[in-house]
């Protein structure tokens, strides 16, 4: 386990502070919570002129949320929940022996006791966001991202995406980029489809606004938090740790990304208990962009700078030690994947502002 100084986290704090809130929210100047924003007002209209849809899969607009699968299959559909086909979604940590922390449909009133835990634990995650949710707490969604977690996009309304049309996605998409940039000036680049609910269609239209897809490493890296309190506490825990226990005993060539979600005090509370499950087993963990090893984890066009995330570009190992003083006298190694870069804690004064320092210095962030 490695431990930051108080001092670190400080220089770590300031580094990724240039998050800035760029207006304040209203959520009337955003669609009703929970529905599907019309297509017809100004803004998505203007939107769907920015892009151009034509050559889109025409493929029927399933009903039911989330849809039943078709019977007999839709060829040519690549439907992940129904035929397992993932096309180019992302669909496993490409890191080495790490879980890819995701929580998605928050921020929720409890997304606070979550990021007090991932501080102290000093642990990263990419949260997939409602955007109905985000203009309820924007201060959350600005902390996350001051914390050095990792922002996507899990759509406005959580509807199943193969239910809507073409612009319905469109609408969803947009209003939720515009209500993250809004609350931190950062402009979402990955998503995570309600449900898993994504085909060909859908891919199509994510894909000309710029979003790659992120599903989850199947079945068995559902948590199943979001079946509590039916499915009891212990029974989530016990699954998940035969997953792990499998995950283990393999050769972890490749790491996987975890179904879980910060939707109330019991998806939150247990989070608590399943970390520390992956710890034991000495499983790195991480946000998307680690996983992916991707240095611009957001789109441009934002309005705040491009952040480094804890754990960016570095892959293998760190140990710092300090003094009880908190004197400036850490000592951080960092294992780059470029090449090694080191740094002495004793030099941060003279570095600080310095990307390559801050890289150097989160790299605990990931590590266990
Ligand atoms: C690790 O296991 C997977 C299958 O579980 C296999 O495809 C892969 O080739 C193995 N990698 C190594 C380096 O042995
Ligand atoms: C823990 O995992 C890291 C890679 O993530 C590896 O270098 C190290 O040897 C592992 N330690 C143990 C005790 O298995
Ligand atoms: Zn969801």
């Amino acid at each position: 386990m490695v431990k930051l100084l108080s001092s670190s986290v400080t220089v770590l704090v300031l580094a990724i502070a240039s998050v800035q809130a760029q207006t304040t929210i209203n959520p009337a100047d955003y669609p009703a919570p929970n529905a599907i924003p019309p297509v017809n007002s100004p803004q998505v209209v203007a939107w769907l002129k920015e892009i151009d849809l034509t050559g889109a899969p025409n493929i029927k607009i399933h009903t039911g949320q989330p849809p039943a699968c078709p019977n007999p299959p839709i060829k040519d559909e690549c439907y992940w929940t129904c035929d397992g086909c993932a096309a180019d979604d992302i669909v496993k940590c490409k890191r080495p022996n790490t879980w890819g922390l995701t929580f998605d449909d928050g921020p929720s009133p409890d997304t606070t006791n979550l990021l007090n835990y991932l501080k102290k634990t000093q642990v990263a995650a990419t949260f997939f966001l409602i955007g109905t949710n985000v203009v309820q707490h924007p201060d959350i969604v600005k902390r996350e991202a001051t914390d050095g977690h990792h922002l996507a996009s899990h759509t406005w309304s959580h509807h199943a995406l193969t239910t809507l049309t073409n612009e319905q996605i469109v609408a969803e998409m947009k209003w939720t980029e515009k209500a993250v940039m809004d609350a931190t000036g950062l402009r979402l680049k990955y998503m995570r489809p309600p449900y898993g609910d994504i085909n060909n269609r859908v891919r199509f239209v994510l894909k000309k606004l710029g979003y790659i897809p992120v599903d989850w490493t199947g079945d068995a890296f559902d948590t199943n938090d979001w079946q509590m309190p039916t499915m009891a506490e212990t029974a989530v825990l016990s699954t998940f740790t035969k997953s792990l226990d499998t995950y283990a005993a393999s050769n972890r060539s490749s790491g996987f990304y975890c179904l879980e979600h910060d939707l109330n005090a019991m998806t939150v509370g247990v989070a608590q208990k399943l970390i520390p499950l992956g710890m034991a087993r000495n499983i790195s963990i991480a946000s998307v962009p680690v996983c992916e090893n991707d240095a611009s984890p957001y789109q441009l066009g934002g309005t705040a700078p491009m952040p480094t995330l804890p754990g960016a570009t570095v892959t293998v190992s760190a140990t710092i030690s300090a003094t009880k003083s908190g004197s400036p006298s850490a000592t951080t190694t960092a294992g780059s994947s470029g090449g090694n870069k080191k740094a002495s804690g004793a030099e941060s004064n003279k570095v600080l502002g310095s990307m390559i320092m801050a890289v150097a210095v989160v790299a605990g962030l990931v590590l266990v």
